[in-house]
């Protein structure tokens, strides 16, 4: 997944930039410095994504057609929005659609498909994934379509990617699969899968949902049908991103009003969008162009220089990762989920599930989140994972997300924690 340019002599990441630039950092918790290890549910946000909003909103604040300034900048801010995003996922900008989340964009597109398929064809899911990307596939079991899940292999919460193959047939229409696991890490070989699901004349749908503020995306190379993720994972405003190539966007049916407009992406864009959002989308996308211009300033273009940050963003995470693997596996009693060779750390996020015996997992976060660290526990709406792994009846897990603007101080700080708690 790494790219492979010139960014590759990317300098190391400036974490004190990074840090600078979310305000929401600096805050403290009963005297206690807040750590953010919450991103897998949601990043904060740096200070250019709070000016954007507050900006449109101040000065740009208006619908969409109509005959006047601010009605027109506000067109000219979606259009520069779906630039941005055709930028960060390598597509064109009429390939992006805007919406309030990626679950209510999956159920539009479910919908759609769903439209097309008849009973006996069928759809392949996986317990890995997030339930927004099983639940609105499942929707359409009541149009007589067969839902198949691919199995995990429970040593290290990988894909069965024989179970997988085994699974494809022709009656196969559609593979929906999540890029990384959002409870577990994994990152799945979603360019393999794409390719197998084509191999059938199946549609790929991936969600990149937790993948986005890890690692590069490029939907051109991945040769995807759909790809979605949520602004709100990768440092941007609670919103909804959905990449359909061009042909697919004109070709569907979605459900929409009669006076929505019929042409792609705008007809898959029902009712009033959230414009402030994504007035800051551009401004979230920019920040990690800005950050990949720091670490190599030869950078050419916005896709280039975000291609630079994800380099600079990747050796940074895995050598956050390894520290927190390495404490957590010396606590007593504690059980580390997925990936945890070493030499295998690549095909893992630094997202990390555990147990502890005697505490429940929200036990642990809450005598965590007195100290100031924010993990979450449950299942994170991974509920098939968690039920197939036997830790739903039991809480669940105790999940630690690391992203580029936690630090290694803040590793041992919440190692020491939970030595303390144990
Ligand atoms: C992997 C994954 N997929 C999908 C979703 C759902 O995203 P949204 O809240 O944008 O609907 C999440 C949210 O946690 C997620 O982590």
């Amino acid at each position: 997944m790494m790219p492979t340019t010139h960014a590759e002599t990317a300098a190391a990441l400036d974490v004190a930039w990074v840090r600078a630039q979310f305000p929401s950092l600096a805050q403290t918790v009963n005297g206690h410095p807040a750590v953010f290890l919450d991103g897998p549910g949601g990043t904060q946000v740096p200070q250019r994504v709070i000016d954007a909003i507050a900006d449109y909103l101040r000065r740009n604040n208006a619908n969409t057609g109509g005959a006047y300034a601010t009605s027109r900048h506000t067109e000219a801010v979606i259009t520069g929005a779906r630039a941005a995003m055709g930028d960060f996922l390598n597509c064109a900008p009429d390939e992006v659609v805007f919406g309030p989340n990626m679950t209510t964009l999956t159920f539009a597109i479910s919908r759609a498909i769903g439209r097309e398929l008849r009973a006996g064809d069928e759809i392949l899911l996986t317990h890995l994934d997030h339930d927004a990307n099983i639940s609105p596939w499942r929707a359409l079991e009541e149009r007589g379509v067969t839902i198949r899940m691919v199995e995990i292999n429970p040593a290290d919460c990988t894909l069965d990617l024989d179970d997988l193959r085994r699974k494809l047939s022709n009656r196969t229409k559609l593979v929906a699969v999540g890029m990384a696991s959002n409870a577990v890490g994994t990152i799945n070989p979603v360019a393999e899968i794409v390719r197998l699901a084509h191999q059938h004349g199946a549609l790929a749908y991936i969600d990149a949902v937790h993948y986005a503020p890890h690692g590069p995306i490029d939907v051109r190379a991945l040769g995807c049908d759909f790809l979605v993720c949520s602004t709100y994972k990768f440092f941007g405003p609670h919103m909804g991103v959905l990449y359909g190539k061009r042909d697919h966007l004109a070709r569907l049916h979605p459900y929409k009003v009669r006076a929505c407009s019929n042409a792609a992406p705008n007809r898959w864009e029902w009712g009033t969008l959230n414009h402030e959002c994504i007035a800051g989308i551009t401004a979230c996308v920019d920040y990690f162009a800005d950050l990949g211009r720091r670490s190599n300033p030869v950078v050419a273009d916005r896709r280039t220089a975000i291609l630079a940050a994800c380099n600079a963003i990747q050796p940074y995470e895995r050598s956050l990762m390894e520290k927190l693997i390495s404490g957590l596996q010396e606590i007593p009693g504690l059980k580390l989920y997925g990936i945890t060779d070493p030499a295998r750390l690549d095909q893992r996020c630094p997202t990390l599930a555990v147990r502890i015996a005697g505490d429940t997992p929200l036990e642990l976060a809450t005598k965590l989140g007195e100290r100031g660290f924010f993990t979450w526990d449950g299942n994170y709406y991974a509920i098939n994972l968690s039920e197939h792994l036997d830790v739903e009846k039991d809480g669940g897990f105790l999940r630690i997300g690391l992203v580029h603007y936690n630090t290694g101080e803040e590793v041992e700080r919440l190692l020491a924690a939970l030595q303390e708690i144990v």
